[in-house]
């Protein structure tokens, strides 16, 4: 009773505070984390120096901003699992025990994916592929091992990452070549078996362009009729000033709430620097040449360009804050514009502006934005 008590006096103080501040043309005094209390977790994927305590500004940012978190790369199979029964558990501890001291919700990425995947996974000693059972059996020792090493500890996993392509149909994977469809649905049965009460996730980038839509919201249908325990869909977020329009943001939210899943938000970045693409994609294989064109950013953000990615952020975050009801988490995929995979991707050595820290950690227009669309719904509420 005590709490809720004083959950309730801090909220309306601090509505008090923002409609006094906001009266006077001031910004929204806060902090992410303060800012969405009450309404989703916002989180960042944090680095191997940020979850072994080198980088100590990354980690008081975090510490201060976020109450959420998702390993960049120390959970993925060719990290954790790079040889048969050897496991390197050491990052990914120290990543749980980050998140822990800080009382984050913890996020496991990902436990099946096609990208960042061994060779040996799939592959018998003469290099042939493996059968189905034995697959299968891979599959089932390090989900169990990796669930069940974190079990209670990570709250979310990324069960399966990106099983589709652009069109909507299954990704033609060595998952979906060796074990046939229901790659997928095993794979959530084995994270369910290792750990009931966690958060389970299908994680895909574009979910918001029609086809890909349609047929994740097919394979989402299959599996919850299946009975599959699949709990969360994850749009990964790696958006442009561009695209996707809010309208299809909304929409797609929208449909799969109807579902019955909840929606995270996984990845979130917004690329500021000239499209490579002919289509939306976040890939990670793919590579484009580099080319001075394509990095015209190299020497600081045009102020235009800066207030154009705050107001494009804030837009975002409406759309999110109105499913406030379905929508768990918001992560960012890195803290500051120093630590994106969008310098690299999909053309090395670009200058990339996606997040709401910049180079030095200080906080940019967009992440005042980002604040005050929670802090409008809160002066609402
Ligand atoms: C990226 C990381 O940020 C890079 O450091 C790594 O080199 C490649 O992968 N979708 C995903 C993430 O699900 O795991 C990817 O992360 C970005 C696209």
């Amino acid at each position: 009773m005590l709490t809720s008590y004083r959950t309730k006096t801090r909220t309306a103080a601090f509505a008090a505070l923002v409609a006094a501040c906001m009266a006077a043309g001031a910004q929204a005094p806060t902090t992410l984390k303060d800012a969405y209390r009450g309404l989703f977790h916002i989180g960042a994927a944090i680095n191997d120096a940020q979850s072994t305590g080198i980088d100590t500004r990354g980690d008081a940012i975090l510490a201060a901003q976020f109450d959420s978190i998702s390993p960049e790369n120390a959970l993925k199979w060719e990290r954790i699992h790079p040889q048969p029964g050897t496991y390197a558990f050491d990052i990914p501890d120290q990543y749980v025990a980050f998140g822990e001291k800080h009382h984050m919700f913890i996020v496991g990425h990902c436990l099946v994916w096609h990208s960042q995947t061994p060779v040996w996974v799939f592959r018998d000693d003469k290099g042939d592929f493996v059968d189905r059972e034995t697959l299968l059996m891979r599959m089932h020792d390090h989900i169990s091992t990796l669930v069940g090493r974190y079990k209670g500890r990570i709250q979310s996993w990324d069960v399966v990452n990106e099983a589709l392509n652009e069109d909507g149909t299954l990704r033609a994977s060595p998952w979906l070549k060796i074990i046939g469809e229901d790659y997928i649905a095993k794979a959530f049965e084995y994270a369910h078996e290792a750990d009931p009460n966690a958060q389970l996730n299908y994680n895909d980038y574009s979910l918001e362009t029609e086809a890909k839509r349609k047929g994740a919201l097919a394979l989402i249908a299959k599996l919850k009729a299946q009975g599959v325990p699949v709990t969360t869909v994850g749009l990964q977020g790696h958006d442009s000033l561009a695209w996707p329009s809010l309208e299809d943001e909304d929409a797609t939210i929208s449909a799969f709430s109807k579902l019955g899943v909840k929606v995270a938000i996984t990845e979130l970045d917004i690329n500021v620097l000239p499209n490579t693409m002919h289509q939306q994609t976040a890939e990670v294989s793919l590579k484009v040449q580099q080319d001075t064109k394509l990095n015209p950013y190299a020497d600081g953000l045009p102020q235009s360009v800066q207030q154009e990615l705050a107001q494009r952020y804030a837009g975002l975050f409406k759309v999110f804050l109105n499913h406030r009801d379905v929508v768990t988490r918001v992560t960012f995929w890195g803290v500051t514009d120093a630590d994106s995979w969008l310098n690299n991707w999909p053309v090395r050595g670009r200058t990339s502006y996606p997040l709401l820290f910049d180079r030095n950690g200080q906080p940019k227009p967009a992440f005042q934005a980002v604040n005050q669309a929670a802090a409008d719904i809160k002066s609402m509420k």
